[in-house]
């Protein structure tokens, strides 16, 4: 299947991030390139890209993208997890060593080729093997599901999708999980039916939230994202714009706490009078409230419905 996906929030990104001729970009989550090569357009002729996505299909996608465009290119197939020690291992330069990026991007979450490409098992809307590795290395859905807990599994349901009975289905999945019934997206979707109930017309199949919380469990998402935004700072030159976008209440609090913190960063008790913790602000927030799709883009793009957007301006 030729990769596909419309990139959101398009020119919300360019109106935040303001590239210009050259810039130093950096882009934590590739895809196909659609911010990338817009950005890409706007910061030559001088400027430089770097690009990251755990995901082979992506790199080959965004990879074709761009070398149309004659930039400074450096691609690296890793999770961001891992930004810190890739950067300095493919020789860049953080702040403090005179380096850093001006335009930096993160778009959380999933490309829409990674969703309808059935072979890599993040829909049950065909039978396929149960995968949801974005990284199409490592532990597959199945061979996690074999080896969690209920226990550990009822707390993945429940924290990162809220489902009520996680408790009584984290059971009931670890059962076919363990008697080899669970190999495939159909069969995980059924069992979620026999405990949340069937699908209804007009409201979203009882497997969606379920599949959700897995896919986040089988990434690790939130440890990549908590480790890319404790690191980012002293990847940032003076000046730098930060514009993250999530789709999942639970990244969009990482993102809005970490802008707070950098923006007021001060820890002593609001009773003392003076400051002694030192601690000092490193920017500004952009975007006092998160930015969402338009309507109009809604109608274009309806996977950009839970989409919201956040900037930052680094001193
Ligand atoms: C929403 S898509 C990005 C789309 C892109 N902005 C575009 O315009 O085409 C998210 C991409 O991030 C990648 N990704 C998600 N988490 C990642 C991580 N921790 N490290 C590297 N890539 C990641 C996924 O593989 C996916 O290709």
């Amino acid at each position: 299947m030729e990769f596909h996906h419309i990139p959101v929030l398009l020119d919300d990104v360019l109106s935040v991030l303001t590239p210009s001729p050259g810039d130093r970009y950096l882009d934590l989550t590739l895809g196909g390139a659609g911010h990338a090569s817009a950005i890409a357009q706007r910061i030559l002729p001088s400027g430089s890209l770097v690009g990251f996505d755990r995901d082979p299909d992506a790199q080959r996608a965004a990879q074709a993208k761009l070398a149309l465009f004659d930039i400074p290119s450096t691609f690296i197939q890793e999770s961001f997890l891992d930004m810190d020690v890739s950067l300095r291992q493919h020789g860049f330069q953080d702040r403090e060593q005179g380096g850093g990026f001006d335009l930096i991007l993160a778009d959380f979450g999933l490309s829409s080729h990674q969703i309808d490409e059935p072979s890599r098992g993040f829909s049950f809307l065909t039978e396929a093997p149960l995968d949801m590795r974005m990284s199409q290395s490592g532990q597959t859905a199945a061979e996690f599901l074999q080896t969690t807990t209920p226990a550990a599994l009822a707390d993945i349901l429940y924290q990162y999708s809220d489902i009520r009975q996680s408790r009584a289905l984290a059971r009931r999945i670890c059962e076919r999980a363990a008697d080899g019934q669970l190999t495939t997206t159909t069969q995980l979707a059924d069992v979620c039916c026999t405990i949340l109930g069937y699908p209804r017309p007009g409201h979203p199949h009882p497997a969606t939230r379920v599949f959700q919380a897995i896919r986040i469990a089988v990434n690790k998402e939130f440890d990549a994202i908590d480790a890319f935004l404790r690191d980012i700072p002293k990847w940032t030159r003076p000046g730098a714009r930060l514009a993250i976008i999530t789709f999942h209440s639970g990244e969009d609090r990482r993102v809005k706490e970490a802008m707070k913190s950098w923006q007021h960063p001060c820890t002593c008790p609001p009773k003392l009078p003076v400051c002694v913790c030192h601690k000092l602000p490193i920017g500004q927030t952009i975007t006092r409230k998160p930015i969402e799709a338009s309507p109009q883009e809604l109608t274009q793009n309806s996977r950009a419905r839970s989409a919201k957007l956040r900037a930052f301006l680094f001193k």
